[in-house]
């Protein structure tokens, strides 16, 4: 609904939900979508306006879901379509709006059309909506022994796998499928108009039963230069490429935006929104999705890049509010996808490749620091303009699971790398209910049976971190959220804050420890990134703070929410 020129997404607090870590309701030790039915109103009580899930949809689970085998349907294993349904109307009566995460880079292997390819020949149509090549021929001869190009999976090796052909005129050994993911992961051909097809009748099947929006997976890169030309020279990881930022994706954005305006802007859950994943070396490379008449939305990952300096956190709050103004752009400081910040932080470095393994090999050394700094890093996340997400288990400090026994990881990127990235498993792990007992409350049963234990090890002091224990705390990390998604709402300062007012102000210099902005009316953000403490900026009340405050200074790793 619009009021007043204001829309819904442009301030609202999304939350990911990772449904299989979330909550789990039938005992298997697998998260479900009646598991997070029946915890939306801790979800309500946090205060947040959205949930985005994560793919629920049937899927061989090679890639946590993202390789999906039917995108209009729900995986036996978290339920069924009226339970999917039970979930958008139970979030509806709890004011908060379900977003769905769609898929259109790529499918799982075990999707019909993808396995009606490989029976079928070179050349075919079924081949054609799929990226098929011949390989190249190697040093010993002919016979496209080497894959069609250069490109990596980001996973860890070549992004070709080559296919056995039998079909009758010819067998053993022959094309070779392109998969940026993971070898079960096929890129769908953007080019074959079958896809477009495909995808749209799969947005308008969500979008009938209701769901608010869609965050688009890996939306830099779902069109492919058909000439499939190698890499050459130095490649920035998330620079323009023949297969990342490619023009041909405004077109079709702006024809899904046409479907997401197509349905009617009143009522719950209002005008539709889709927001995409797109990875980028520098902020510029948004400008062409922001353009009116495409995404909503996509996503702003520079707070989790940035290291742990004030000077690294204003430098992408101003090149991202440059070029997004926030609204279009949420901020997040974690993700499924990359180590949480409460062990993040404990490096002063922003997030690489290379953090796990590097919070690895830190054994326990700086867990109470990067606990604090988390706290205060989400009172900027949450005061920053415009948008924010929180991934699930945030809102407890939980932090990055190092442990993880290999057996027991989950993660392609582990495999595909034979163990040199860990992977990330370790910020996936169920989330911890109560304070004790199998499985910490992750999952519930029936009187007297016993659920199993949950599908990724928990480590033994998951309780500490619970949803019960930090319950009964008030100055618990669950705690400063609900106080901050409550301060939030009501400040006029905050969210979208008011109209005609600058985003923010900075105040202080751009050197030394303190993260300050101001927001009119009446708001200050103070931060202290630095190592010693700093004096707190004028002011008439302390509205939050994220640590202990006393005698006008503002100690190191801490943040303060300012009354002026
Ligand atoms: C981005 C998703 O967030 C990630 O979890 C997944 O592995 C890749 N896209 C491939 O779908």
């Amino acid at each position: 609904m619009s009021d007043g020129g204001h829309v819904w997404w442009e301030d609202a607090v999304g939350y990911e939900v990772y449904p299989r870590s979330f909550a789990d309701a039938d005992g298997d030790g697998v998260g479900d979508l009646p598991g997070l039915r029946s915890r939306l109103g801790y979800l309500a009580d946090l205060g947040v306006d959205a949930i985005w899930l994560t793919p629920f949809y049937p899927s061989p689970l090679a890639d946590g879901g993202y390789d999906v085998s039917d995108y209009c349907a729900v995986d036996p294993l978290l339920g069924t379509m009226a339970d999917f349904d039970a979930l958008v109307s139970g979030a509806a009566a709890r004011q908060i709006r379900v977003i769905i995460d769609l898929v259109p880079n790529h499918c799982s292997s075990a999707h019909p059309l993808f396995r009606a390819a490989l029976a079928a020949a070179p050349g075919s149509d079924e081949r054609a909506r799929f990226i098929f090549r011949d390989g190249r021929d190697n040093e010993q001869g002919p016979g496209g022994g080497q894959p069609p190009n250069n490109w990596p999976s980001q996973f860890g090796g070549s992004a070709w796998t080559r296919v056995t052909e039998a079909d009758g005129h010819h067998q053993g050994p022959g094309q070779w499928y392109l998969h940026l993911f993971d070898t079960s992961q096929p890129d769908w051909n953007w080019h074959h108009p079958d896809v477009p097809a495909l995808f749209e009748d799969v947005i308008r099947f969500w979008l009938d039963r209701g769901v608010a929006g869609l965050r688009v997976d890996v939306a830099h890169g779902i069109v492919k230069d058909p000439g499939l030309p190698d890499l050459t020279g130095p490649q920035p990881l998330n620079a323009p490429s023949a297969y990342r930022h490619r023009p041909e994706l405004q077109p079709l954005f702006r024809s899904w935006r046409a479907i997401l305006d197509s349905y009617p802007a009143e009522g719950f859950p209002g005008p539709r929104t889709a927001v995409g994943e797109v990875w980028y070396d520098v902020p510029e490379t948004l400008a062409p999705y922001l353009r009116s008449g495409g995404l909503p939305q996509v996503f702003n990952f520079q707070l989790i890049l940035a290291g742990w300096r004030a000077a690294e956190f204003r430098t992408a709050i101003d090149s991202a509010l440059a070029v997004t103004g926030g609204s279009r752009a949420p901020w997040v400081i974690g993700t499924h996808d990359v180590a949480r910040p409460a062990s993040r932080y404990r490096l002063d470095e922003g997030f690489t490749p290379q953090t796990v393994s590097r919070l690895i090999a830190l054994g326990d050394r700086n867990a109470e620091a990067g606990a604090r700094r988390a706290r205060a890093a989400a009172l900027v996340l949450l005061a920053l303009p415009g948008s924010a997400y929180i991934y699930q288990g945030e809102e407890l400090g939980l932090p990055e699971v190092t442990g993880i026994p290999d057996d027991a990881r989950q993660d392609p990127r582990f495999f595909r790398t034979k163990g040199e990235f860990p992977g990330r498993d370790g910020c996936r792990v169920p989330l911890p209910w109560s304070a004790a007992g199998t499985g910490f409350g992750f999952s519930r049963t029936g009187q007297g049976s016993c659920p199993a234990e949950p599908w990724l090890p928990q480590p033994a002091d998951w309780g500490r971190y619970s949803v019960e224990s930090q319950l009964a705390d008030e100055h618990s990390t669950v705690n400063l959220y609900r106080s901050a998604l409550r301060l939030r709402r009501d400040h006029p300062a905050l969210g979208r804050g008011a109209p005609g007012r600058d985003a923010l102000r900075w105040l202080g210099p751009d050197e030394g420890g303190l993260l300050c902005f101001a927001r009119e009316p009446g708001f200050v953000l103070a931060a202290n990134l630095g190592p010693a403490p700093v004096p707190l900026p004028a002011h008439r009340d302390v509205l939050l703070a994220s640590g202990p405050v006393a005698g006008g200074s503002l100690p190191p790793d801490t943040a303060v929410w300012l009354g002026t």
